[in-house]
């Protein structure tokens, strides 16, 4: 197979592309800044320059397809895509997409649009409609460096954050077997916590005791892009109202293991929480903040 990988440079997409690689195959990477791909895969990887407003000249020789689109207009897009993927031959396109689908909070309906335009095009699909990433924590490093504090606004609320390396694991197994095609996987971490507990998990992988304060939903609201900005704080009301509080066991369905825990995706990032250092990963990416949080999509 030879799949193209779309969003490589970014959170899951990394992710994806290493599980590929380290199957012994060479994907094509999809991106906008080739240093950057080079940086990360060097010559493991084919590089396709574009952007994700049009992939169409990208496509020769791809069957498989991880799909990667954010924002209100991702809907565009992935039609876009799903529609050249169609008229190119690919086989099967891998979407990431969020749980949101189903209960209409934040960036549910965009997904849920996106969703409808792929199916719509005819092209074969799964949607991979994860829960919250871990990895979203790491946006509460600067308090909790700082102040050894976390704000947020989802008061005793709980929601089952999962590691972006359980979501690679599913995107890879959706893209090298035929075994989820037409699905919606609906993936979660193991166990729902409320944002005082991840503090606390936080606090005992760094052997320092973190506090967690409720604040308002205007004092949570992120000062960037209205769009995504209303999106987040609609996420943390419905967390604090306790409507985001699913687990399920799509992850161990599919893969046939138990996802991975907030205490041990703390473990490995416990660097990114300390004053000072950094920590590489077990699962093989260094700590960052997550771009989702730090920019809007
Ligand atoms: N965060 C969550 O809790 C959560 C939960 C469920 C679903 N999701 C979904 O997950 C996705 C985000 O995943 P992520 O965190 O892995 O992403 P990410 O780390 O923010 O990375 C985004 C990737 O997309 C690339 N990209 C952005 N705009 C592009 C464009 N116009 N053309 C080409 N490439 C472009 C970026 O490239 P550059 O390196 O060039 O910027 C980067 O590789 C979104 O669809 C989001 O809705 C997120």
């Amino acid at each position: 197979m030879t799949c193209l990988v779309t969003g490589a440079t970014g959170n899951v997409g990394s992710l994806v592309t290493q599980r590929l690689i380290d199957r012994g195959d060479r994907p094509c990477v999809f991106v906008r800044d080739p240093k950057k791909a080079r940086d990360l895969f060097g010559d493991r990887v084919e590089i396709r320059v574009g952007d994700l407003a049009d992939i169409s000249s990208a496509l020769s020789g791809i069957r498989e397809i991880f799909l990667l689109n954010s924002g209100p207009d991702l809907e565009v897009r992935d039609r876009a895509a799903a529609l050249a993927a169609k008229a190119a031959g690919v086989r099967h396109l891998v979407k990431l997409s969020t749980l949101d689908v189903s209960t209409g909070v934040g960036t549910g309906p965009w997904h849920a649009r996106g969703e409808h335009a792929l199916r719509e095009s005819g092209v074969r699909f799964t949607f991979i409609r994860s829960s919250a990433f871990m990895s979203n924590a790491l946006s509460w490093a600067h308090t909790i460096k700082r102040e050894g504090v976390l704000r947020t606004s989802t008061g005793n609320g709980k929601i089952a954050f999962i590691h972006p390396a359980d979501i690679a694991d599913v995107a890879v197994k959706a893209l090298t077997t035929r075994a989820h095609d037409g699905e919606a996987l609906v993936i979660t971490g193991p166990q729902a916590l409320s944002y005082g507990e991840m503090a606390s998990r936080i606090g005992a992988a760094i052997g320092k005791t973190i506090r967690f304060e409720q604040i308002s939903d205007d004092d949570a609201r992120p000062n960037f892009d209205r769009a995504y900005a209303d999106a987040l704080v609609d996420i943390w009301r419905a967390i604090r109202e306790g409507r985001l509080a699913t687990v399920t066991d799509g992850v161990e369905q599919v893969l046939g293991r138990r996802p991975v825990t907030f205490d041990q995706w703390a473990e490995e990032n416990a660097g990114a929480f300390r004053r000072s250092g950094t920590t590489r990963g077990k699962r093989g990416r260094s700590a960052r903040p997550p771009p989702s949080l730090t920019r809007p999509k």
